[in-house]
Order: structure tokens, then sequence, then C-alpha cells
């Protein structure tokens, strides 16, 4: 099968302002995401997660390689790109059905289909009944609902998720890994999601990717074949908690050496 993304060979140096230094953020990174896979990667803090998935979604232009999508060079955001991140991004004047519908591909839609797309993502998020209510009635778990909502009805290629439960208390956030887990089993929308958390990333993927501590490489590529629907209860089994184990061991060894560094 055709690759969807392709990251060939791509580093990013933030030019150092004044006297600072310029930082080397990533370094040489090759990655290919196959559509329908549930990418999720690990690494530890200011390794670059955000760069690398910023670089994708076209925010941040890379100092050297390449990025494609469906072949075609990424040179900026675009609609085939849906993005959703830790911080609450709606927007406050709207309402969550206008919120949802904010999106370039579902803005130019007639109405009745608009409305139909809507609903229909309204529904996948569990937020039927709260069309009308504007971000600030709702909690934050329904605000990344209305998030991920917003950017699955602009129906793109892949959806790219920078810690989206990170801000959240840890029993909405696994309820929000079976959620997002659910929407993944029933439309396999390839999604490229970041994380600090172990267990969310096996959970979640179908691959997991971990990076080294900055500049980030990606240092481990490791298919998670645990079977489909999951529950939650899969943490609990051997499987996941060997895998847990060895992931857990390639992010600590790379967490002290940033912690060092700094130390320096
Ligand atoms: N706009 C910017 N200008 C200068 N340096 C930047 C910029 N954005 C990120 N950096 C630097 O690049 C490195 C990687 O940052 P990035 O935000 O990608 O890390 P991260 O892995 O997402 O970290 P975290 O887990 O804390 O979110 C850091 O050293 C950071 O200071
Ligand atoms: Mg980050």
């Amino acid at each position: 099968m055709d690759d969807l993304v392709e990251v060939k060979e791509v580093r990013k140096i933030f030019k150092g302002k004044g006297k600072s230094p310029d930082v080397l953020a990533v370094d040489t990174v090759n990655l290919k995401i196959k559509k329908n896979e549930f990418i999720t990667i690990l690494g530890p803090s200011g390794c670059g997660k955000s760069t690398l998935l910023r670089m994708i979604g076209g925010l941040e232009k890379q100092s050297e390689g390449i990025i494609y999508l469906a072949r075609n060079e990424i040179t900026g955001p675009s609609a085939n790109r849906g993005m959703v991140f830790q911080a609450y991004s709606l927007f406050p004047w709207l309402t969550v059905e206008e919120n949802i519908q904010f999106g370039s591909k579902i803005k130019k839609m007639e109405s009745a289909k608009k409305k139909a797309i809507t609903q229909q993502y309204i529904e996948l998020v569990g937020l039927k009944g709260f069309e009308q209510h504007y971000p600030k009635q709702l909690s934050g778990g329904m605000q990344q609902r209305v998030a991920i909502a917003r950017a699955l009805a602009n129906e793109p290629e892949i959806l790219l998720l920078d810690e989206p439960f990170g801000a959240l208390d840890s029993q909405t956030r696994l309820i929000m890994q079976e959620l997002l887990l659910t929407i993944w089993e029933k439309t396999h929308k390839t999604i490229l999601f970041i994380t600090h958390d172990v267990e969310e990333a096996i959970f979640l993927g179908t691959r997991v990717l971990t990076m080294t501590s900055r500049p980030g490489k990606i240092k481990a590529d490791i298919p998670i074949t645990l079977e489909h629907p999951r529950s939650y209860k899969i943490k609990t089994e051997h499987h996941f908690i060997d895998l847990k184990e060895q992931l857990t061991e390639l992010i600590r060894s790379e967490s002290l050496k940033s912690i060092e560094l700094q130390a320096q």
C-alpha cells in the first residue's frame, strides 16, 4: 500500500536570536505513515515532538529535507490535515455546532449536508444535546471532543493530535482515550498522536515510535499487535505490561539524558 505521509531526511534548526545559540530541534527524521495507521509518538519533554508534528501540519517549515502527503510536497497548512492541540482551541464566541462547522471544507457545503455532517460528528463524540452550548459551558473533556469533531468534520486525510488529553484529569483522560479508539475502530482515519504517556501510546497505537532526547530522532518503531476492539481491560494483560516495560525503559533512558544535558 502507498504511504500517506513520507517524512524524508527532515531536520529543524531554530535560529537563535541575539546572543542565544541556534537550536537543533529535530535531526534527520525519516518516517512513513500508511493510510489507516494509528501512530503514537512517545518522547521526553523538549525532544522535538511538537516541532515534528507542526512541520507535518505545515505550521512550521523544516530547515532540511522534505515531507509529502499523498505524494504532494507539504508547503503549508491545508484542510487535508486536521489538528488538535493540548490547549483548548475552540472559538469562545461560537456554539459547539458553529465551531464544528468552521473548517474550510465544511463551510462551503450546502446547508442540509453541512447540518447532517455536523450531527454525525456530534453524535460520534457523544455530544448530542450540546449543539447550542458555548465552549465556556463545557468541561475540558467536552471541549476536546468538540475539537476532535471539528477536525474530523472537515474530512482530512490525517488527524494530527499533539497531547490532546494532556490537560485533562486522569479519569477523563482514560475515557477520552477509549472514545478516540472507538472512533478509529469505526472510521480507520489515519492518526498521528503525540504523547509522553507510555500507557496511552500503547493503548491507542497500531505502532509506537519513540524519540531520542533533543535533537529528536526516531529511536524505536514498535508495532502494537493487540487486538481490536480494545477495552481498558487490556492494560492488565501480560503482553501490554511487557510492552509498557520495554517502552518505559526506552523513554526513561532518553529523559535521563535530557536532564543530564540541562544540568551541564
Ligand atoms: N518557535 C521556536 N523557536 C525557538 N525554539 C523553539 C521553538 N519551538 C520549539 N523550540 C525548541 O525546540 C525544541 C523542541 O521543542 P518541542 O516543542 O518540539 O518539544 P516537545 O518534544 O514537543 O516538548 P514537550 O514534550 O515539552 O511538549 C526545544 O528545545 C524548544 O525550546
Ligand atoms: Mg510538545
